[in-house]
């Protein structure tokens, strides 16, 4: 147990206006979208570099398109801190942005103190978390993990048609030198990074604060079933091959698949997309591309959830005469959180006589990324009915203003140690 750290005194109404004008940067037609290299994005990360450069930290963006900011000079592993700012379609206000402005009003504070860390400190917004806006996301977690490549960088679109590299060098990354953004193990001390629940534990159990166990691994797949269009009148049942059929069967295969007895504590899975063509009222639809996500904290589990997913999918296309493909992207694994980083958590919670619970992260997060980089620790705060990827997501502000709290003990125990 550290004894003797200084006591921060978080700015509530600082942390509150900084979350509502970062709220501030979305597509006014669909609150809160802020996608990752959008307009919106690259607005709020102009504010955001200033108020990291009004905080004291020498600013810069890496060459992935990481915001970073520095306190303290010198050589030697740094400590971390950060989460993302871009969010999904209709996405909320606080999924991941409570832990990079957490993070910033940590730096604050320590200054406002007048405390010096023994360590350098980086706070980092990573660039480009959500899925779905390429392919390689969660894109800076991974690049700094080496996880994702140059090569895999330069090859890689984004949905407005222009390549990956231009977007990357919009945000002030310079692609051309993406090996200079990757961490080896041993050059981060430890990364802590604060984030909602996302789901309904902490709120259903009355509690403030969780420390993170494992976080799921999210696996994703994307499926193509060709079929034939054709009239919608004209074509007897008998004559049909339609591709949207054998979709809705495949996406209640995946919900049968992870409701399986012994497979439903650990896993979830969701079809999330789907592109109908032709997509119209009097025409069969002749081809569905569409992804499948199953995710869970276990491994067995996930292998098991995706042979029996693609058997379904075979036996579907068998059946009703379709072409199917089915492509796994990347296949992640479920992290567990260091012991040593759950106690740092844990014992700045409950040195604040925090109800504090252990507890598994069903969502995924840049920690989980870095982790085989870097120790990681995740501290969780409850959100309201366990919501979130929507723009009812909604945390607390004395919740959030707890969750700092926590995040700059666990700092502070880290830096102490020797
Ligand atoms: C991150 O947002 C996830 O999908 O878990
Ligand atoms: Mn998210
Ligand atoms: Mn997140």
């Amino acid at each position: 147990m550290t004894t003797n750290l200084p006591a921060l005194n978080i700015n509530r109404d600082r942390l509150d206006a900084d979350l509502k004008r970062i709220a501030e940067f979305t597509d006014p037609d669909l609150p809160y979208t802020r996608r990752a290299f959008s307009p919106y994005y690259e607005a709020a990360r102009e504010w955001l570099a200033g108020r990291f450069r009004d905080a004291g930290l020498d600013t810069r963006v890496d060459p992935a398109g990481n915001l970073i900011g520095r306190l303290g000079g010198g050589a030697g592993p740094v400590l971390m801190l950060g989460s993302h700012t871009d969010t999904v379609e209709s996405g909320g206000r606080f999924d991941g942005i409570v832990g990079v402005l957490g993070a910033l009003e940590v730096v604050r504070c320590l200054r406002e103190s007048g405390v010096t860390l023994s360590r350098p400190l980086e706070v980092v917004d990573f660039v480009c978390e959500e899925p779905s806006v390429v392919n390689l996301s969660p894109l800076g977690s991974r690049i700094m993990a080496g996880d994702v490549t140059a090569d895999m960088v330069a090859e890689a679109t984004t949905p407005d048609g222009g390549t990956l590299p231009d977007a990357i060098a919009r945000l002030g990354g310079d692609p051309s030198r993406l090996d200079e953004a990757r961490r080896k193990p041993g050059d981060i001390y430890g990364y802590l990074e604060m984030h909602i629940e996302q789901g309904p534990v902490l709120e259903r159990a009355g509690m403030e604060v969780g420390v993170v166990t494992i976080v799921a691994a999210p696996c994703r797949a994307v499926v193509s079933l060709t079929g034939v269009a054709d009239h919608a009148g004209a074509t007897a049942m008998a004559d049909r091959r339609d591709a949207l059929a054998g979709a809705a069967e495949l996406t209640l295969a995946v919900e049968r698949t992870v409701s399986t007895p012994d497979i439903v504590q650990e896993s979830v899975g969701t079809v999330g997309f789907l592109r109908v063509s032709p997509n119209m009222v009097n025409v069969i639809p002749g081809r569905v591309d569409l992804t499948v996500e199953v995710r869970s904290t276990q491994t067995e589990a996930l292998l098991w959830a995706r042979e029996e997913i693609e058997r379904s999918l075979r036996e579907i296309a068998d059946r009703r005469g379709l072409g199917a493909t089915l492509e796994w992207q990347h296949l992640e694994e479920p992290v567990t959180i260091p012991l040593g980083m759950q106690e740092v958590v844990a014992e700045s919670a409950e040195s604040l006589r925090l109800r504090t619970l252990r507890l598994p992260s069903r969502a995924s997060h840049d920690a989980a990324r870095l982790a085989p980089v870097a120790p990681v620790g995740m501290v969780f705060i409850p959100c309201l009915d366990g919501r979130s990827h929507c723009p009812e997501e909604w945390a607390e502000l004395d919740d959030i203003v707890i969750g700092t709290q926590v995040l700059a003990g666990a700092l502070l125990r880290l830096d102490a140690q020797s």
